[in-house]
């Protein structure tokens, strides 16, 4: 019996499917070389964006073919898309070869609904849950191991479906994030760990006994062991002075921070509810930069959000020229369905979209061919 995944999107998905990767295994299963030789298929799905969204559809309808030479094929659904009902519903209606769809908050129990349908069962949908505090893992990232700190966000960027396909914020205890680190630096096959979590500066905050993200690192760091430590995302409203001043002292922790700005207009980033301005922004940058000269700083910028402006998406590009960030990603705004952008007048034609995403990405091409002129001399 063989299974195949096929991960979507960030790399929270891809540290749950190394989940689901070790659940298959326990149940028997072994990895296929390739899905045809499969007798159970996962598709892990991303809902971030819609494009990520049409590219699963796509991909389902093709797995008909493959239930039709082996009708004991197993196809499951799951994560960030089909934790939208709209999404879960579309998917069983025009796919009715797929045998399981399911959400983000149904993962931690996907053997369960594996073995219902072998007993031609149908299994409930459970609610939002707890976080899932101990599960086994079967780590395909080379020398970094991802580590899940934190699961959710309860910001509510109102461009962002996060919050919506995987619920409130709730940080795991301590003791168990600790515990796994010794157990990966024991193994002594990995050289960096990665902390990953939606909004990883607000760690902590919902635990009884309320811990911080810089104490969290702090000691972690004093775990022994020959290994580097990074961490993703950072929201610059929670990224506090102890969180830098703990990435300066330590050894332990890459100097390195990925701080998505998202715009670099106070209108826009106002009705993005960001809750910083673009001066917050650049102070914090300062500060990193004062603390450690040589960070590498990297970040994401949406472009042609509901009613910005030519003006308002040259103050992003203006940021990205002050900044002159190590890298990065440049979306095009994309409309999802509940959120509080997608219901706004003012959406912006898709060509104009496209537009200021070309002028983005050509401006950070220029900068990045700077940057490595300027360190050759
Ligand atoms: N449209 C475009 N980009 C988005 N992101 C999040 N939601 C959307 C959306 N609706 C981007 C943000 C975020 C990154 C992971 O994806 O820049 O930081
Ligand atoms: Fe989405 Fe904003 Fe939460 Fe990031 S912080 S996951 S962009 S709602």
């Amino acid at each position: 019996m063989k299974y195949y995944i096929v991960t979507y999107g960030c790399q929270m998905n891809v540290h749950e499917s190394e989940k689901l990767s070790a659940i298959c295994e326990k149940m028997g299963y072994c990895l296929a070389d390739k899905r045809e030789d499969a007798d159970l298929i996962v598709f892990n799905t991303c809902a971030i964006r819609e494009g990520a969204e049409d590219r699963v559809l796509g991909n389902i309808g093709a797995l008909k073919k493959l239930k039709k030479k082996n009708p004991s094929l197993i196809i499951a659904v799951c994560g960030c898309a089909t934790q939208k009902e709209s999404t879960a519903n579309f998917i069983m209606k025009t796919f009715p070869f797929v045998d399981i769809v399911i959400g983000t908050f149904n993962l931690p129990n996907f053997e369960a609904y594996v073995n219902a349908v072998k007993m031609g069962r149908q299994m409930e949908l459970l609610k939002e849950g707890e976080i899932d505090e101990e599960h086994s893992y079967k780590r395909t990232s080379g020398e970094n191991a991802w580590v899940n700190i934190m699961q959710g966000c309860n910001n509510f960027c109102t461009y962002c479906i996060v919050p919506y396909v995987r619920g409130r914020e709730k940080s795991r205890q301590e003791e168990n994030i600790l515990r796994e680190i010794k157990e990966i630096v024991s193994e002594k096959k990995y050289k960096k760990i990665t902390l990953l979590g939606q909004n990883v500066n607000s760690y902590g905050k919902d635990l009884s006994t309320p811990i911080s993200f810089a104490k969290l690192l702090s000691d972690i760091c004093q775990i022994d062991g020959d290994f580097k430590l990074t961490f993703m995302t950072s929201h610059p409203k929670d990224l506090t002075d102890d969180v830098i001043d703990v990435m300066a002292k330590e050894d332990k922790i890459l100097k390195e921070i990925h701080l998505p700005a998202q715009s670099g207009n106070n209108r826009i980033l106002n009705l993005m509810n960001r809750k910083y301005t673009r001066e917050k922004y650049l102070s914090i940058i300062k500060k990193i930069r004062e603390r450690m000269p040589d960070a590498r700083i990297t970040s994401d910028f949406i472009v042609g959000f509901p009613t910005e402006t030519d003006e308002e998406f040259l103050d992003t590009c203006s940021l990205v020229e002050e900044v002159k960030f190590d890298g990065i990603f440049a979306f095009i705004y994309s409309p999802r369905e509940g959120t509080v952008a997608s219901k706004m007048e003012g959406q912006i034609p898709e060509e104009i979209k496209r537009k200021r995403v070309n002028i983005l990405l050509a401006l950070e091409k220029k900068i990045q061919l700077e940057k490595q002129k300027n360190s050759k001399n």
